[in-house]
């Protein structure tokens, strides 16, 4: 029989996860993944052409380049919905602060918190900041995530804003990580608009965010719905405002206090709904009749100490659930997905197959890239993971950031170095 050539595959997984079984819910006891002992995936022209038995998938395909994974878990990369990417300085000093009793909203009414990091991240020079986003890329890549999301939010001026969204989208370009950018000049009022929140929005907040879309450096607009931050009907003008410009929303909501932002998010169609720790049960259902992805963060729920999302609604109501990494100086110091879906299973009671579909498929719902991203079905694009672990329980019982053992981009082998090709030669680096 012949064989179609294609470009490459992974062979002999002790464990291919392909993705939610056909007909599958994403989150409660219904949960079925598709996965295979001894499994194979195949590409060509970056996109998954096959996945499945190595047997059946190496009987169709003839591929130029063949790595064993010798029984690792092939998985699809993961999916980070939710990080601050781009920032300056830390708050190492804060959290310290907050340790020995200071409320992080007492610390942001006295100027510290986001602002704090705002007056860094203005003072910091670009291409340190670009250099350090690249680092964090890196990590983030070695733990076998591909695609983020990543907000802007911490320098607050028009110029500003569009700086941080163009850094994040360099960084996408200089390190294989796919970084997809969303506009959130609406994380709080900046001291020069104090008390003229209505002028911030029009003067900065809908330009930047139709701006930096035009620029091709985001796809989405974000605004963090809280007290101190920003209303309810600041978040509608805003979506009406941006609409337009084929720009997806996302929120920041009832992360500190129930303020009715899940309904909000579902009021507005928004393509997120994150954090959601205090949500209401009403709200959290209304997610599910407008199509909005939760997106949980248990790096943020965990520094915070504050109450856990309502899973048990979540599941309930059957609402597709994301997890993130948060990726922030303030709330959320993890860049490790991985580590997150340990975290979701250990402070949320998440099983390890929900937080899996959580940073991966659900992942990629919120970011409008179903199907594309977060699984290894043909015609999605071949982002691959080989783990040092036999199967993706394992990664949410591990607890720590997992390195990956190799990472793929669109068929591309980004990230681990090959065995030396003669250990002999080598003599161990002695
Ligand atoms: O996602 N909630 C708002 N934004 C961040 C925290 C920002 C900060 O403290 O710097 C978050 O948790
Ligand atoms: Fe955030």
């Amino acid at each position: 029989m012949n064989r179609a050539r294609c470009d490459g595959a992974v062979v002999h997984a002790g464990e291919l996860v392909v993705g939610l079984a056909p007909g599958s819910a994403s989150i409660g006891k219904r949960i079925v993944l598709e996965r295979y002992p001894d499994g194979a995936v195949a590409w060509l022209d970056g996109e998954v052409v096959d996945a499945g038995p190595t047997e059946e998938v190496l009987a169709e395909w003839e591929p130029d380049e063949i790595e064993d994974a010798a029984g690792g878990l092939v998985t699809a990369g993961l999916v980070d919905a939710h990080t601050h990417l781009v920032w300056g300085g830390d708050r190492a000093g804060e959290f310290a602060e907050r340790l020995a009793g200071a409320s992080y909203e007492d610390i942001a009414r006295t100027g510290g918190g986001i602002l704090s990091t705002v007056r860094a991240t203005r003072a910091m020079d670009a291409e340190a900041m670009f250099d350090r986003a690249c680092a964090t890329a890196f990590r983030m890549l070695g733990c076998g995530t591909t695609t983020i999301e990543a907000k802007s939010g911490y320098d607050l001026s028009y110029e500003g804003e569009l700086a941080v969204l163009a850094i994040g989208h360099r960084v996408s370009g200089a390190t294989w990580l796919s970084v997809l950018g969303t506009a959130l000049p609406a994380h709080v009022v900046p001291p020069e608009y104090e008390g003229r929140r209505a002028a911030y929005i029009d003067e900065v907040v809908i330009p930047v965010a139709i701006e930096a879309q035009d620029r091709g450096h985001a796809k989405f607009v974000d605004c963090f719905v809280e007290r101190g931050a920003f209303t309810p009907d600041d978040a509608r003008r805003i979506a009406a405002a941006t609409s337009s410009a084929r720009l997806g929303l996302r929120l920041h909501v009832d992360q500190l206090r129930d303020g009715g932002g899940a309904a909000l998010a579902a009021e507005l169609g928004a393509l997120s709904a994150d954090h959601l720790d205090f949500a209401n049960e009403e709200g959290l259902a209304a997610l599910a009749d407008s199509g909005t992805v939760a997106v949980l963060t248990p790096g943020a729920t965990l520094t915070l100490g504050g109450p856990t999302p309502n899973v048990a609604a979540l599941r309930r109501h059957h609402v597709p659930t994301a997890i993130a990494t948060d990726w922030n100086p303030g709330t959320s110091t993890v860049d490790s997905l991985v580590l997150c879906l340990a975290l979701a299973c250990r402070l949320y009671r998440m099983t390890p197959d929900e937080a899996f579909v959580g940073a991966t498929e659900s992942a990629a719902r919120s970011l409008g890239l179903a199907g594309r991203i977060g699984c290894l079905r043909p015609g999605a694009d071949a982002d691959i993971v080989l783990w040092d672990v036999e199967d993706a329980q394992t990664l949410s019982y591990h607890f720590g950031p997992t390195w990956a053992r190799a990472v793929y981009r669109r068929g591309h082998r980004v990230f681990g170095a090959p065995a030396p090709p003669d250990e002999a030669a080598w003599g161990g680096g002695t």
